[in-house]
C-alpha cells in the first residue's frame, strides 16, 4: 500500500538517543536508538523469539537486547546471543533499515536495502546555509498523511483557515483584492512544482511582523513535491520597505492509513542573530501554534468524516490544481509499480 524504495523520515536527531524509540512506520513497528560513539540503529521493534518489542529492552553497546528472554541483535539485525543456547537460527535474525541522519533529520529506507542510496535523501540546502536559521518542529497526525500533504498543497486555504496569521484575506469575499494572481504548476521528471504569486497584497499579521511591513505587499509562493511525500515551499514576501525569504519544507510519513508522523523545517533569513524577535523560540511557538490549532484539527475533522462517508467524492476546483496534479502523478506511481491506487488519492483508473 505504501511506496517502497524511498527514504522516509523517521524522526528528529534529538527524539533518537541511547533510550530505544519506538514509532511505527508505514504499519511496521521500527526501534530506533543510539549506540556506541552515537551511531543510528534502526531495526524491525519485533524480537524474532516471541513478538516482544525490543523498545522495551537496553541498548548495549551498538546492539539491544529484548527485555523478555534476553535475546541480543546487532545493529545489522543479526542475533548474536540467546541466552543459554549456543547455535542461534539465521531466522531469529530481524530486519536493520538503511538509516541516516541528514539536513537536521533522521531518514529509513523501506524497500531493497542494496538500493538505498543517501543521494536520493530530499534536497534541503537551506537547512545547512549559513545566513538561514531552521526551527525544527514533530507532529503526530490523526489523518492520512496525504489529507495533511494536501493541506499543504492546497495554498489557498491560508486565507481562510489562517485569516489572522498567515492569509492575506484577499480570497475572502468583499475583501480587498490583490492586483494580480498567477497561478501556474507543472511537472519536472517524478517531481510536481507550482508557482503562485499575488500583488499588491494585504499582508498578514505574522509576514507583517516578520518584515516590518507597514503597507501592501507581493507574495510569490513556490512549491515542490516529491514522492514518497514531501512538500517544499519556499515564500518570498516584499515591497519598497523590505523583503523577506522563507524556506520551509513538511514531510510526511505514513504510521498507518489513518494517521502521520509529520515533521517540518522552517527556515529563514531574518531574526537570525541578535535576539531579537523573531527568535528561534518565536517561531517554534508561531509554527506550532498555528498548524496544532488551524490544520490539524482540520484534516483530523476531515479524516473522521472520511471514515464516516464512505463513497463520497471530492469537488476539485481552479485553486486545487496542484493536489489535482500529484494525486495524478501518484496514481501513476501506483500503476506503473502495479500497486492498487490507495482510496486517498483522488484519480482512479
Ligand atoms: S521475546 Fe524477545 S527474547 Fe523472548
Ligand atoms: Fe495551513
Amino acid at each position: 500500500m505504501f511506496l517502497e524504495n524511498y527514504w522516509y523520515c523517521a524522526a528528529l536527531p534529538r527524539e533518537v538517543t541511547a533510550k530505544p524509540l519506538r514509532r511505527v512506520i508505514c504499519n511496521q513497528p521500527v526501534v530506533l536508538f543510539r549506540g556506541s560513539q552515537g551511531c543510528l540503529v534502526a531495526l524491525e521493534d519485533r524480537c524474532s523469539h516471541r513478538q516482544a518489542p525490543l523498545s522495551t529492552g537496553d541498548v548495549r553497546g551498538n546492539n539491544i537486547q529484548c527485555a523478555y528472554h534476553g535475546f541480543v541483535f546487532d545493529n545489522a539485525g543479526v542475533c548474536v546471543h540467546i541466552p543459554h543456547q549456543d547455535t542461534i537460527p539465521s531466522r531469529a535474525h530481524i530486519h536493520a533499515y538503511p538509516v541516516e541522519e541528514k539536513w537536521g533529520f533522521v531518514w529509513i529506507w523501506r524497500g531493497d536495502s542494496k538500493r538505498a542510496n543517501p543521494a536520493k535523501i530530499p534536497n534541503l540546502p537551506w537547512t545547512v546555509n549559513a545566513g538561514r536559521s531552521p526551527v525544527y518542529v514533530y507532529f503526530h497526525v490523526k489523518a492520512n498523511h496525504q489529507l495533511v500533504a494536501d493541506n499543504l498543497l492546497d495554498i489557498s486555504h491560508a486565507d481562510y483557515l489562517h485569516s489572522n496569521t498567515l492569509g492575506s484575506k484577499s480570497g475572502i469575499m468583499g475583501g480587498p483584492q490583490p492586483d494580480s494572481v498567477e497561478f501556474r504548476t507543472w511537472q519536472e521528471g517524478d517531481e510536481i512544482h507550482s508557482y503562485r504569486k499575488l500583488t499588491n497584497v494585504e499582508v498578514a499579521s505574522f509576514p507583517k511582523k516578520w518584515g516590518n511591513f507597514s503597507c501592501n505587499v507581493d507574495r510569490t509562493n513556490i512549491q515542490m513535491w516529491e514522492a514518497p511525500n514531501t512538500v517544499h515551499v519556499h515564500l518570498e514576501f516584499e515591497n519598497n520597505e523590505n523583503k523577506i525569504l522563507i524556506n520551509h519544507d513538511h514531510i510526511m510519513t505514513p504510521e498507518t492509513e489513518t494517521s502521520t508522523h509529520y515533521f517540518m523545517d522552517f527556515t529563514r533569513n531574518f531574526g537570525i542573530e541578535g535576539g531579537e524577535y523573531p527568535t528561534d523560540d518565536d517561531i517554534y511557538n508561531e509554527q506550532y501554534s498555528v498548524i496544532s490549532k488551524d490544520d490539524l484539527p482540520m484534516v483530523e475533522a476531515q479524516q473522521e468524516n472520511i471514515n464516516l462517508c464512505t463513497g463520497v467524492v471530492d469537488v476539485p476546483v481552479k485553486a486545487d490544481k496542484l493536489i489535482s496534479a500529484v494525486h495524478r502523478q501518484l496514481a501513476d506511481m501506483y500503476s506503473s509499480r502495479a500497486i492498487s491506487i490507495p482510496s486517498y488519492v483522488l484519480v482512479k483508473r
